[in-house]
């Protein structure tokens, strides 16, 4: 009898040993691939998080909540933050973007599951005349700034196993959308295991594993593995602008931000906007222990959400539009942070509906969650880093994004919150074009951030265009 291969003797004695059951009967390309997967996996990691986030799963405790405290944010100029510092600001910023210090970070690697949507999210068509996806309109931007401020900006972006191939293709397909393809980088985030609720692997097919992304926590421990972090320090790059994948509307260069974080000293930095309502479905800044966090609307009580101040305004109420700015050497010391370090991100528990063999080597599809995936949260690196600053920002400016198929949040908000941007600039300049009472433009509008990638850029170019345009039908500036 051949020997066993050793990886098994180790899963055997971490007591998951069963995810070699059907090694025998699979053929030896499916062995390879178990092995390959299994070997992706960390064993004494995996046995922690099971000890403590499956096997003892604590209910969420509001008395963890006692301590906590808003977080204190710079309130934009208009209201009531110092002028003079967000000017500074933005001076520090475009001198970093002039000296080629700061590259561009997007996280990808989730699909467009709750959209609907079959394919990448970044493939998804979101503007309202030339149907760019999520990927143009970003690569648009960055060339833009790239093209202001004279200096090359890398763009680094973060797959995952399902949508990598995908994902590389449509930038192949379509020339990169007109970007140096040498400075568009893509790596791939990790992957973890799902567990049932005793703590056991479960297994996709008699051959695989069930294996899902660990979240775009991941991405600090990606950027080192891939090597991304020496490749920016040998190129002068110390500064990262990370956004998400579904937020057209993200200024994915914004020399103010930039500076805030730099001008701070700070190792990770975030935009919030006051939340629009109670209930609002996202994260929460907030002082616990000292250290500022976020809570997500998940784990945060209701009563706590709903809190509000003597003069009526929330309590809570900045809320995080996953937009930061990172240090590269940041990065790089929660990368390297093993089990045990003081600085490591924690993992979070979903539990999920897991189509996965059962015990009698059956594929099975549940109706209710039977299993647990592990994810990692990048703004839990917030508390470790130094002098976090948050910065208020115009919702309108910073942040539509596309999540669902129809009502909030969804590519009709999505594309009107474009239109509604371009008819404030417009009008900001002093043109006359009919909105409705939402100040959506009665006709369609779309501005290419080749013309205008922001309120500042959008100024210049259109000082100077001549003749201008009419408002009397479609319009698409580029
Ligand atoms: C997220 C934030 C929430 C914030 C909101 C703003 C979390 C848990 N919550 O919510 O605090 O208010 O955005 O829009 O993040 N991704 C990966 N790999 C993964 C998982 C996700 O790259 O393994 C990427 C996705 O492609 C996407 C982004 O992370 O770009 C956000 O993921 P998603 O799970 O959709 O976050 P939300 O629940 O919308």
């Amino acid at each position: 009898m051949a020997a066993l291969h050793p990886l098994i003797h180790v899963y055997r004695d971490a007591g998951q040993g069963h995810v070699f059951e059907y090694f025998d009967t699979l053929t030896e390309a499916e062995q390879r691939q178990l092995l390959l997967e299994a070997s992706e996996i960390d064993l004494e990691e995996l046995k922690v998080l099971s000890e403590t986030l499956v096997l003892q799963k604590k209910a969420l405790d509001t008395n963890s909540f006692e301590q906590l405290k808003p977080a204190p944010f710079e309130s934009l100029p208009q209201k009531g933050g110092s002028a003079k510092l967000w000017a500074l600001a933005r001076e520090v910023g475009e001198d970093a973007l002039k000296a080629g210090r700061v590259a561009a970070f997007t996280v990808a690697g989730g699909q467009g599951t709750r959209l609907g949507f079959d394919g990448p999210k970044g493939t998804f068509e979101v503007t309202a005349i030339k149907k760019k996806s999520l990927f143009q309109v970003f690569a648009e931007k960055i060339k833009a700034a790239a093209k202001d401020y004279g200096k090359v900006i890398h763009w680094f972006i973060m797959t995952s196993q399902q949508n990598d191939k995908q994902t590389i293709s449509f930038f192949q397909e379509h020339d990169y959308f007109g970007l140096d393809f040498e400075r568009v980088h893509f790596f791939k985030q990790g992957r973890m295991p799902a567990v049932n609720f005793e703590g056991k692997i479960l297994l996709e097919s008699k051959s695989s594993i069930a294996l899902s992304p660990d979240g775009h926590g991941g991405s600090l421990r990606a950027l080192e593995r891939s090597g991304a972090l020496n490749f920016m320090q040998k190129n002068g790059i110390d500064t990262l602008s990370y956004f998400q994948v579904d937020n057209p509307l993200v200024r994915c260069i914004d020399p103010v931000f930039i500076g805030w974080h730099l001008l701070r000293k700070s190792e990770m930095s975030s935009k919030m906007v006051p939340k629009a309502y109670a209930e609002e479905k996202v994260g929460h800044f907030c002082i616990q222990n000292d250290k500022l966090c976020v809570v997500e609307y998940s784990d945060l009580p209701m009563e706590f959400q709903k809190q509000r101040s003597e003069a009526g305004e929330l309590k809570y109420i900045a809320g995080s539009i996953a937009i930061h700015i990172l240090d590269r050497e940041f990065i790089r010391k929660m990368a390297k942070a093993d089990k045990g370090a003081l600085a490591v991100l924690p993992f979070h528990r979903a539990d999920k509906k897991i189509t996965c063999l059962d015990c009698s080597g059956n594929i099975v599809t549940p109706t209710k969650p039977n299993g647990v995936k592990f994810e990692l949260f990048v703004f839990d690196a917030l508390p470790f880093a130094a002098n976090p600053v948050v910065i208020e920002t115009e919702r309108s400016e910073d942040f539509s994004p596309v999540k669902n198929a129809e009502g909030l949040d969804s590519p009709k908000t999505c594309k009107e919150d474009q239109m509604r941007q371009a008819a404030r600039w417009l009008k900001e300049l002093g043109e006359t074009l009919q909105v409705d009472s939402a100040g959506l433009p009665l006709v369609n509008i779309e501005i290419s951030p080749l013309f205008g990638y922001d309120f500042f850029s959008f100024k210049k170019r259109w000082s100077k265009l001549k003749p201008k345009p009419s408002f009397s039908k479609d319009l698409y500036l580029t």
